[in-house]
């Protein structure tokens, strides 16, 4: 049974993969692109606290974090005409993506594990689920993630192009599911 409250056309537009990929960049070029709201849910959740994620992991701690995280999808995912970035860690989370993939397209936008390790450096800072990990066990979460965004509408994988590529492929893909399904 098709329960979507909105055409294919009307559908926003959700961005998974892990920390790091570059959801948030390519959501923001999608959405201009497109004349649609962006909406960060990272944001979001910072904007509601007043602090960095880093900060709300810290005092406020991570299951409350990942209770806003749910409320923020669950509430946009349903609206039309949104670009969203999700955290990467929101799609663990069934509920999360229950209602995205029945409401929303998702595009999980992937990456090489041999990619990704160079950009460990620029993100463990701000990335609280990266802090106190060794390599290897940061490796098991990329893997164990993978298989849980395999669950998206449509794929990409992002190691040999920047993300002006990667949102007009996106945007591509999107135009032709307007023309195939409306
Ligand atoms: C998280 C990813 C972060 C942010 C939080 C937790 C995760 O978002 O939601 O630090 O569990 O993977 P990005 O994927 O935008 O870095």
């Amino acid at each position: 049974m098709n329960r979507s409250l909105h055409s294919v056309r009307e559908k926003s537009l959700v961005f998974i993969g892990f920390m790091g990929v570059g959801k948030t960049t390519v959501a923001q070029l999608v959405a201009k692109k497109l004349y649609r709201d962006f909406v960060d849910i990272d944001h979001e959740i910072e904007k509601e606290y007043g602090m960095p994620t880093t900060e709300i992991f810290k005092s406020i701690g991570e299951a409350k974090f990942r209770t806003k995280e749910k409320e923020y999808v669950l509430r946009y995912c349903k609206q039309p005409l949104k670009v969203i970035s999700l955290g990467g860690g929101a799609f663990m989370q069934e509920d999360i993506r229950k209602s995205c993939l029945e409401h929303s397209i998702v595009f999980y936008l992937d990456i090489s594990w041999d990619s990704w390790k160079e950009r460990l450096h620029m993100l463990v800072d701000s990335r609280p689920v990266l802090q106190n990990r060794s390599l290897e066990d940061i490796e098991t979460l990329f893997n164990e993630r993978k298989s849980t965004y395999e669950d998206h509408n449509s794929k990409l994988m992002t190691d040999h192009i920047n993300e002006e590529e990667v949102a007009d492929y996106i945007i591509d893909s999107v135009k032709l599911a307007w023309e195939l399904y409306s």
